[in-house]
């Protein structure tokens, strides 16, 4: 049978999603759903698989931007709506999609094409590595308090409604990204969800909440956005704060929405799916035990396409050169020998015939990216050769960097 592999049409985007949701196991895409993705996605960035006319897997790659160490951006392809109907999968379809979507995003002179992946072990094989992760934490308010010395706001927090909320957040955030490494910028269309706040996004809970913190000097400089879980039991409350955001521009704003978070009646947990692995919160706390990580998981999948443009664009911790033998199967035209030289200030890497420091696949090139992990972890668990002697010391000063990279916005 003809298999098809191209953009769909206005008129079948739905059919995209019902394929990709189906893939998923849940069931067809309400009208809510419908209107964000196709706010958010360009048409002519999708990808289905067409067998014998009939769609049978999906894909779609969104315009995003992401924060590099050193605090400079670079466009990157989001790829996301990956989905296969169950009975056409092992068939190739998913490598066909790849193929598709990243020969576009080379073509638009995207450097690297990103993901998020239902399963850790899908996208090695296609050189994305796993750039950036986050932790799950939960703690009881009562453990809460912070240690004298952490930094005050002395601002003040105020409850938004959704509309007044959906005036200032999003420019707040956006502020935000761009300070933190592997940070997105947040698509129109995914606020509009945050905003619409539908009932089946509650899960029992309550209405979203959104407070934002007004410095010293009035200026809104930080956020949270929250939902309650009311529970009593004998007449006792055991109600959950499920915080979703706690975004400060300063770590005085930060410090400031905890401790409101901490201390709101009825509620003797305070639980957030998404932090940074060098969450300030931890060294902030008195008591930092009682801040329980529920989860590590990984978050970012960096697939590097343009080598030289994608390790120009960020920053180095120190200035220094390295020469690195990058092997890549899949695409090789983007395999061969890059000299970094870079620092705080600037880098620039281009091809080169330097004998190589580093030997690595496009896959470890991709989880060193952001600073996430360093040269010599990679090297211990067999995935980076050391060729000159010294090389891994200079790679793990030069690439690894605080902050951990970490995304307030998935995809
Ligand atoms: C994951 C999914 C997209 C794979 O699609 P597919 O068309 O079956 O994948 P392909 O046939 O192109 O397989 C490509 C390779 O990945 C492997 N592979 C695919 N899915 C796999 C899985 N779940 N576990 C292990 N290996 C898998 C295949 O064996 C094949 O291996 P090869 O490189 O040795 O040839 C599909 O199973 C699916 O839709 N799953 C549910 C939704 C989902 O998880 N989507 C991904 C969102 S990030």
């Amino acid at each position: 049978m003809d298999v098809e592999l191209r953009a769909v049409t206005d008129d079948e985007f739905e059919d995209l999603l019902r394929v990709d949701y189906a893939a998923f196991g849940s069931g067809a895409p309400d009208a809510e759903g419908v209107a964000v993705y196709r706010k958010a996605v360009d048409l002519d960035r999708t990808r289905a698989v067409f067998v014998g006319g009939r769609r049978v897997a999906a894909s779609a790659a969104l315009s995003l931007e992401l924060t590099l160490p050193g605090v400079t951006t670079v466009p990157a392809a989001g790829v996301t709506l990956v989905g296969v109907l169950s009975t056409q999968r092992r068939r190739g379809h998913l490598r066909r999609m790849m193929a598709g979507l990243l020969d576009d995003a080379a073509a638009r002179n995207e450097p690297v094409a990103i993901l998020l992946s239902s399963e850790s072990l899908l996208y090695s094989r296609f050189g994305y590595g796993l750039a950036s992760s986050h932790t799950s934490v939960e703690i009881e308010s009562r453990h809460g308090a912070l240690r004298p010395s952490a930094p005050d706001g002395g601002g003040r927090i105020e409850l938004f409604e959704a509309e007044h909320a959906a005036k200032v957040l999003p420019g707040l955030l956006d502020r935000a990204r761009r300070l933190q490494p592997g940070d997105l910028r947040r698509p129109d269309a995914w606020w509009d969800a945050v905003f619409i706040n539908l009932e089946k996004d509650r899960k029992g809970a309550s209405q979203q909440f959104y407070a934002v913190h007004d410095s010293a000097s009035s200026e809104a400089d930080g956020f949270a956005t929250y939902r309650v879980k009311s529970e009593w039991q004998s007449g006792i409350h055991k109600g959950r704060v499920i915080a979703n955001e706690v975004v400060g521009l300063t770590p005085a704003a930060e410090a400031d929405l905890w401790r409101f978070l901490f201390s709101l009646d009825l509620t003797e947990v305070v639980e957030v799916a998404r932090r940074p692995l060098d969450d300030p919160l931890r060294w902030m706390l008195v008591d930092p035990r009682r801040l329980r990580v529920t989860m590590v998981g990984d978050f970012l999948w960096v697939r590097m396409l343009d080598v030289a443009a994608a390790l120009s664009a960020r920053r180095y911790q120190v200035e220094a050169t390295l020469v690195f033998e990058v092997s890549d199967d899949v695409r090789p035209e983007t395999a061969g020998r890059y000299r970094l030289g870079g620092g705080p200030d600037g880098a620039e890497c281009r091809r080169t015939t330097d004998e190589p420091d580093l030997a690595l696949g496009i896959e470890e090139l991709g989880a060193l990216y952001l600073g996430g992990v360093a040269a010599s972890a990679l090297a211990a668990a067999g995935r980076v050769t050391e060729v000159r002697p010294g090389a891994l010391r200079t790679a793990d000063a030069m690439l690894a960097l605080h902050p951990a990279p970490f995304s307030r916005t998935g995809f």
